[in-house]
């Protein structure tokens, strides 16, 4: 393999996890942190002292226009993810987009379209994936039967952003869509009804969805439920946690899918935990397909699915019946690169 080329990148988003994606960017190797951009001019004049980036902006068509930046990465709310990553695409910048991909399904056919259009490498946030756990896990029990999988938080504060049903749209599709992708990449084949039940609970003077059970049946007859909410974490098993079995074999994901249990002849394996290790789990793939011309790790077709399937969710709960995920609008978001592996893995 050839040594890669150092990857010129810029931050858009200078808040909370655009901080995480800068501790890793201002140290990797592999990377040159070229400019840092946010509407609140002082947010990105501290990152660039704190992470030591080439130069500040509040005006983030600077970052468009500057031909020596390679990769973007867009770390906003989430009603501005559409704008800002057709934006990105339009100037011919590979761009990573932070999770949910957006929170309409027009807003996510919108991405799609400017990534295939442009031809750019744009990846979304969904890091559970390359989790070491949950790798080894998939590669145990390909083809599950039943999964059981939760992310269940604590409260959530009502004027917290991320629960503006603009900005944010709640807990379910900010946060739930965290576990929905995991299941759906830890399922070989696509899903093809979704049922849930749920509302607003904890949050009554915001319009969202705080609190899922999310029913997923698969193509291939399997079937998984899915608990969301901002209820309280589960002491056990913690915020995150998935348990899958095939009919033979079975394991179990806690401690925020870093540690596993797998069973198999009624003999129980506990493996070594595994350290969280943050952005820097999804944002390594990244530098290298940008640096090597590779598609994506996580591809924003596969995030769009996420996000319909969410989307279907709500309103199943909205509705009190079940989604027909082959039938339009969703079908043609059910379409994506089916990566049997997390792309880390499979690469040479
Ligand atoms: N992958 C994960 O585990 C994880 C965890 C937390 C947050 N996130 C995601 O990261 C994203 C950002 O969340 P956050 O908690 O950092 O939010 P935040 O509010 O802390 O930061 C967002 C920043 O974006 C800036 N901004 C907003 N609109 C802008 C625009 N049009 N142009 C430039 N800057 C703009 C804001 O001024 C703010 O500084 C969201 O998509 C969120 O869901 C991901």
């Amino acid at each position: 393999m050839s040594t890669p080329r150092i990857v010129r990148a810029a931050i858009v988003g200078c808040g909370s996890y655009g901080a995480e994606h800068a501790k890793f960017l201002s140290a990797y190797p592999g990377v040159k942190l070229v400019a840092v951009a946010d509407i609140a001019a002082a947010r990105a004049e501290e990152f660039k002292q704190k992470y030591g980036a080439g130069y500040a902006t509040g005006d983030v068509a600077k970052i468009w226009a500057d031909p020596d930046i390679d990769a973007v990465w867009i770390c906003t709310q989430h009603h501005t993810h559409a704008p800002l990553a057709e934006a990105a695409a339009a100037a011919g910048k590979n761009f990573f987009l932070e999770k949910p991909l957006a929170l309409t399904l027009a807003d996510c056919n919108r991405i799609v379209a400017a990534v295939e259009k442009a031809g750019v490498i744009a990846s979304s946030g969904f890091k559970l994936r390359f989790f070491p756990a949950v790798v080894a896990a998939k590669a145990f029990l390909p083809k599950p039967t039943l999964t059981m999988a939760q992310v269940i938080d604590d409260h959530w504060p009502s004027d917290f952003w991320a629960n503006d049903p603009i900005q944010g749209g709640g807990n379910v599709l900010s946060q739930g869509c965290h576990m929905v992708d995991t299941v759906l990449h830890l399922h070989p084949t696509p899903p093809v009804r979704v049922y849930a039940a749920g509302g607003n609970r904890h949050h009554p003077t915001r319009d969202i969805v705080d609190t899922a059970s999310i029913t997923l049946t698969f193509a291939d007859g399997a079937v998984a439920t899915v608990a969301v909410g901002d209820c309280g974490v589960p002491p056990h098993s913690s915020k995150f946690a998935l348990q899958q079995s095939d009919g033979a074999k079975s394991f179990s994901l806690f401690n925020r899918l870093n540690s596993l249990m797998t069973r198999e002849d009624k003999k129980i394996t506990e493996h070594p935990a595994h350290p969280e290790e943050g952005a820097a789990v999804i944002d390594a793939p990244f530098i290298t397909a940008v640096a090597e011309g590779r598609p994506a790790p996580v591809s924003v077709q596969s995030a769009r699915r996420t996000s319909a399937v969410v989307l279907a969710a709500i309103e199943s709960i909205k509705s009190g019946q079940a989604v027909d995920l082959t039938a339009a609008p969703w079908a043609a978001a059910m379409k994506c690169p089916y990566s049997p592996l997390p792309w880390s893995v499979v690469s040479e």
